[in-house]
């Protein structure tokens, strides 16, 4: 066999490289195929006007990296020409993945993340604070100040229930929502998403059913599916979540838990009525099914305090009760707090660690000596007196430009207004045009279990400008008002209904 090689004599590699290298590649390409018997040392070495020991070295280069085997009388011989293919393959994970891992992606929400990828939006779909309300300033005289004075502790491990000082911050603000807790029961979280996760972790097992009102919280609804869970969805109304259902589904479905946003409810706006927040926790106190409360918009009022929150009402330690900081400061600094019946506490701090370890110390000084020196209160005032003239300017800008057949109602605080859509529409095509108008919300169905509504959308007000809420409302309306047109009464969008693609 003749094979093609070409030294470069002046060349830094060495020739016994250069032959090996050319002789993989020419195994790589095919060239030379498996069960080839490659010269004799001897006879290449005169081919090529080098020393035999140059090819020894070179054969020996092969034999080390696979792909040749030298046998005494039958000479040396290719081995395997898949070798450096099977290097590169890139691995395979697909078939390794757990159950779980399968039920962690929602195509509806991966879908609509990329239709809302493109910015320069109006970004109505945002469930974020005004990053014009961050309080940078504050935070980096705290951050530079802690740094140097405290910055051997902050930057050190700490406590998986999290930093002491801090859970007598996080007692104090409970107050402000009805609630005396103890620091010994608050478990500080990285976000109360963390929370959701935690409390999945500690009380579900596959096949369990839980309790949520319907619309419900995204990332809540993602969480519970991952643990393989029956979801079983009471409807709501004006007054949040119609209790008259409750108790016979309980009965049907005996549930973990009831999951509910009473306050400033996400998506609707909405808050459970002071009525039926006691009618909630007798009958779930009947039954003995405890209560998850999540309460991240109870701090941004408008108009009037809100109700108290279910577990100030909780005389029977049955509610665990979620917040947390981004909402009033800002969602990146990943700060939650969970108010933990005393049984569970100590369960969920070990679930906590096993799951991060800890917060990040240095972050949870920074947020309670932010609230110490009393800024996290004038932000509170700040941000309510914001976000109320955000919320007036929406609600303004609909009964402005809305077509007939839309309605929407009225927050009294937290971040969205909850608009229904002429008949007929589907808010998935509207959203689809409202893209590429430049404005985005948030469709109906990815808050509802089973494609149900298809007419609603959620409007986010705290993160827009008073000038883009107005013109994106405008450009939505209007929108809405052309689509409308073209509907006759006899196409029911409802079964027209497709994920986005
Ligand atoms: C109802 C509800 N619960 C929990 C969260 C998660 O908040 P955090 O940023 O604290 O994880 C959000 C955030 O949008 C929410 O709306």
């Amino acid at each position: 066999m003749e094979l093609n090689i070409k030294l470069d004599r002046q060349g830094k590699k060495p020739l016994f490289l250069q032959i090996a290298e050319q002789i993989v590649n020419d195994i790589n390409l095919g060239v030379i195929k498996q069960g080839t018997r490659l010269p004799a040392e001897r006879k290449l070495a005169k081919s090529l006007s080098v020393n035999r020991s140059t090819v020894i070295n070179a054969y020996n280069e092969l034999t080390d990296r696979g792909y040749v085997q030298s046998h005494i009388g039958s000479g040396t011989t290719v081995t395997n020409v898949d070798i450096e293919t099977e290097k590169e393959d890139i691995f395979v994970w697909r078939d390794l993945l757990s159950g779980q891992a399968e039920s962690l992606i929602n195509p509806y929400n991966s879908a609509l993340k990329e239709l809302l990828s493109e910015r320069n939006l109006i970004a109505m779909d945002a469930g974020i604070a005004d990053p014009d309300h961050y309080p940078k300033k504050a935070l980096a005289d705290i951050s530079q100040e802690l740094l140097l004075s405290e910055g051997n502790m902050l930057l050190q491990h700490g406590s998986p229930q999290g930093l002491l000082s801090l859970r007598e911050s996080i007692v104090s603000i409970m107050k402000s929502r009805g609630i005396h807790s103890q620091v010994e029961n608050v478990i500080v979280l990285n976000g109360s998403q963390q929370g959701l996760d935690l409390v999945s972790r500690i009380l579900l097992e596959p096949g369990d059913s839980i309790i949520l009102e319907e619309p419900s919280f995204l990332g809540a609804i993602d969480v519970f599916r991952t643990y393989g869970v029956r979801l079983v969805a009471i409807p709501t109304d004006g007054e949040g979540m119609v209790i008259d259902y409750l108790e016979k589904a309980i009965k049907r479905t005996k549930p973990k838990f009831i999951y509910t946003i009473p306050t400033y409810h996400n998506p609707t706006g909405l808050s459970l009525s002071s009525t039926r927040r006691k009618e909630l926790l007798k009958i779930a106190n009947r039954n003995h099914v405890p209560i998850l409360e999540d309460d991240p918009y109870g701090l941004i009022c408008f108009d009037n305090q809100p109700f108290p929150a279910l577990k100030a009402l909780d005389s029977t330690e049955s509610v665990i009760y979620l917040s947390t900081f981004s909402k009033v400061i800002a969602n990146g600094i990943r700060l939650g707090w969970m108010v933990a019946p005393p049984e569970l506490t100590r369960i969920v701090v070990a679930a906590k660690q096993i799951n991060d370890m800890h917060s990040g110390n240095f972050i949870q000084r920074m947020i309670d000596v932010y609230y110490r020196k009393g800024f996290f209160e004038q932000q509170i005032l700040d941000i309510r007196g914001k976000y109320k003239l955000k919320r007036d300017t929406m609600l303004k800008a609909l009964a402005k430009y809305a077509p007939e057949g839309m309605s929407w109602n009225t927050p009294q605080g937290g971040y969205f207004v909850w608009a229904t859509l002429p008949d007929g529409l589907s808010a998935i095509k509207v959203l689809e045009e409202a893209v590429h108008n430049k404005v985005a919300f948030v469709a109906g169905p990815v808050f509802y279990l089973n494609d149900n509504g298809l007419r609603k959308i959620r409007l986010n007000y705290s993160y827009v400008s008073l000038e883009d809420i107005n013109r994106g409302i405008k450009i939505l309306c209007n929108l809405i008002e052309s689509m409308k047109k073209k509907f006759t009464k006899n196409r029911v969008l409802e079964k027209e209904y497709l994920p986005i693609v």
